[in-house]
């Protein structure tokens, strides 16, 4: 089931999370966090950040995995998921590098499962919080329309609206990977919690669409109302087109 909680906006839903997040750390300290790449989740990341330094928060204990990685893309390049986790998460929180897991993604993968990465976070004990942001078709992770809801991580194919979208990452669209590792509907749901931020007025379709019922593979979003405890913040902006007032919580 999905609650929605709708902020003024994209600093006070960030603000909360943040909160939220250094609460799961200071009562867990080897919490299982997952973390998501793109705009949506930096501020929050940053908050993050200056809380832990506030309260000297032990942080060597957690674990991070990121949603997913593009295929073919060097791990030194500045748009590598690789890089971009250890430029928003690494760095900034202060944990080491090994605490941080980012799918590999070699140059010849091809489409399909790859179930290693499901097999590590089973072995961390599980994702206590995953974060995530949402793609204007409605894609969580890199799964786009028409994936599985019980798909494990696996190799999928970028839309092109997607690969448009990220272009503003990159010199270009040509040079947006047109495939990627990413965490299954099936790995996502698997999570204790999720959290899905959205801001602004070009999420506001996908957000309408993934509190759609009944779920659809068509519209990736919509698995989330399979999940046990998924709270979405949105901004007034993302959250324009929703139209179901009892999910909604303070
Ligand atoms: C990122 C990811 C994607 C993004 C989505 C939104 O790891 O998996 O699903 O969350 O594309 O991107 P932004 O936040 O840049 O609008």
């Amino acid at each position: 089931m999905v609650k929605v909680k709708i902020l003024p906006d994209k600093e006070n839903a960030s603000e909360e999370v943040a909160q939220m997040m250094h609460d799961l750390i200071v009562e867990k300290p080897n919490a299982v966090i997952g973390v998501a790449t793109g705009s949506t989740p930096e501020l929050a990341y940053d908050l993050l950040a200056e809380k832990i330094k506030e309260n000297n928060t032990d942080v060597s204990q957690l674990q991070f995995f990121a949603l997913d990685e593009y295929i073919a893309l060097p791990w030194d390049h500045p748009e590598s998921y690789h890089a971009v986790i250890n430029r928003t998460v690494t760095v900034p929180l202060g944990v080491d590098p090994s605490q941080v897991h980012v799918p590999e993604a070699p140059d010849d993968a091809t489409e399909g499962p790859v179930r290693y990465y499901d097999e590590q976070i089973e072995a961390a004990g599980g994702i206590d919080l995953q974060l995530l942001g949402i793609g204007r078709n409605g894609h969580i992770g890199f799964n786009e329309p028409g994936t599985p809801f019980e798909s494990p991580t696996h190799v999928g194919r970028l839309t092109e609206m997607t690969r448009q979208d990220n272009s503003r990452f990159f010199d270009s669209v040509d040079e947006v990977p047109p495939l990627a590792v990413t965490q299954g509907i099936g790995t996502i749901l698997k999570s204790r919690k999720a959290i899905l931020m959205a801001f602004g007025e070009a999420k506001a379709d996908a957000i309408r669409d993934s509190l759609a019922e009944p779920p659809a593979e068509e519209r990736p979003g919509s698995g989330l109302q399979l999940h046990s405890d998924c709270v979405f913040y949105l901004d007034e902006a993302a959250a324009a087109k929703v139209d179901c007032e009892p999910l909604k919580v303070d």
